[in-house]
């Protein structure tokens, strides 16, 4: 059996290399020919946790990288996983499936095969039904679920944890008709993952519970952030004992309820205005969601006036954030909340020095020589004006009084709450903790 991937990014790559290192003749194609290159020398175009030792165990077993489509025609099983990008307007990027669609099609116009595509890309209702298919059908000449078949699958995987992910999912999603590679398809699933539940639903419905898993979150977020921001103006309460407690209760569950800056990534920022854009077209008012996403807009502006607070005015002052990844054990920074602060800061004409244990190049990027970088959590402090603690990234626990020696005043702003206990020997706020 061959498995063709499209779309080598963290969730395409993760599976190609976990199906590779499982033995399975994999395929990884990707438009991006420098990307492809270094992949093939099992160089992993992101950080992220065992991907690189999966990736070269697959690679040494049947993984072939390719932006050649045309080996698609070989394909048993296609995974779509191109990105789905948010465009200016908020509305959702097409583009990539609709490319990807057109090359399949080309691909499987003369095969013998009767192949499955998978679209696991996170796509808005009605994309698989009224956008992929008719591409398919139209560039292929053939009837789609008859002579090749088409089901959603969407992916539920986190960055940062994506391998482990994408061996043990919590659940697997097939939408569409029930049909003979409805049928092949539940038999590939369960063996690869036998004890995992499977649901078998429309298409429509397949589509939208990735958003609706995505939205959820993001609302447990902005629910805890609005919650530590009352906790933060209440004597003595801490966010943290709250979450702690409300999270043994079974109907609310303890995970997600981490308040900070509020939530980044390359995902729930983007798939939450995908959701309210297309509730919108099709006549819904997303009240709800828009509070959520508001709440998330407004996370940042509580971390700037904490910063006032104690620093009176930002102009001039030394600055240093630790920490620009969107979460920790990434080197991502797409949408990171730390990126949003700093461009912030630097309007207020503050002098900004970053430290990240693996997102310094990809800031660099961003800022260029407009910011100041340190490699080492003591170069970013000496000389400071005040730190922000903004991604939970473990170095970060272990800073003390010692640490904070050679700081031109010694303020820290906590956004994770990381230093709680410790006795630092200078000012100390953290978001969701009320003044003492
Ligand atoms: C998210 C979802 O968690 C995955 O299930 C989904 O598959 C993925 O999007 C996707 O659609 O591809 P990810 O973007 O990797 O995964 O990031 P999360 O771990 O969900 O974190 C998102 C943001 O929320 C981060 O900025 C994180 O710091 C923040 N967060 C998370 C909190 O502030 N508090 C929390 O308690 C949890």
């Amino acid at each position: 059996m061959k498995i063709g991937i499209i779309g080598l990014g963290f969730v395409g790559l993760s599976l190609a290399s976990v199906l590779a290192s499982k033995n399975y003749n994999v395929i990884g194609i990707d438009t991006d020919k420098k990307k492809c290159l270094e992949i093939e020398n099992g160089i992993t175009p992101i950080f992220e946790p065992d991907l690189e030792k999966t990736l070269r165990t697959g690679l040494k077993k049947s993984l072939i990288i390719s932006n050649e489509f045309s080996f698609l025609k070989d394909c048993d099983i296609i995974f779509v996983t191109v990105g789905t990008p948010q465009k200016n307007n908020g509305k959702i990027e097409l583009s990539m499936i609709k490319k990807a669609s057109s090359a399949i099609g080309q691909a499987i116009r003369k095969t013998s095969k009767n192949p499955i595509i998978f679209i696991k890309s996170t796509v808005i209702p009605g994309t698989a039904e009224n956008i992929v298919l008719p591409i398919l059908e139209k560039q292929s000449r053939k009837k789609a679920n008859k002579d090749f078949g088409v089901i959603s699958n969407p992916e539920f995987l986190q960055e940062s944890n994506a391998i482990h992910d994408t061996k043990y999912p919590h659940a697997i999603i097939l939408g569409g008709p029930e049909t003979k590679y409805m049928k092949k398809a539940k038999a590939f699933f369960s063996k690869i993952h036998p004890n995992v539940k499977m649901i078998f639903t429309e298409y429509q419905t397949a589509e939208i519970i990735k958003y609706a898993n995505n939205s959820f979150l993001a609302t447990k977020i902005s629910f805890i952030n609005q919650l530590s921001n009352i906790c933060q103006n209440i004597p003595n309460a801490n966010i943290d004992d709250v979450a702690k407690v409300i999270g043994l209760d079974p109907r609310i569950g303890k995970l997600f309820l981490n308040a900070g800056p509020g939530y980044g990534g390359s995902c729930l920022p983007k798939d939450m205005s995908a959701l309210i854009n297309f509730s919108d077209s099709i006549g819904v008012n997303p009240t709800f969601l828009k509070a959520v996403e508001k709440t998330n807009d407004e996370q940042i502006d509580n971390i700037i006036s904490l910063i006032k607070k104690t620093l009176g005015q930002i102009r001039s002052k030394r600055i240093t954030i630790l920490g620009t990844a969107f979460k920790p054990n990434t080197n991502d920074i797409r949408a990171s909340k730390s990126i949003e602060l700093i461009k912030k800061l630097l309007k207020n004409n503050a002098k900004i020095t970053v430290h990240d244990p693996k997102a310094l190049e990809n800031t660099k990027k961003i800022f260029g020589s407009k910011i100041n970088y340190a490699t080492s959590l003591q170069d970013a402090l000496d000389k400071s004006n005040c730190a922000v603690i903004m991604t939970q990234w473990k170095q970060y626990n272990q800073l003390n009084k010692n640490s904070l020696r050679n700081m031109k005043n010694k303020i820290i702003i906590d956004s994770r709450r990381v230093l709680v206990k410790k006795e630092l020997g200078g000012k100390y706020f953290a978001v969701g903790i009320g003044g003492r």
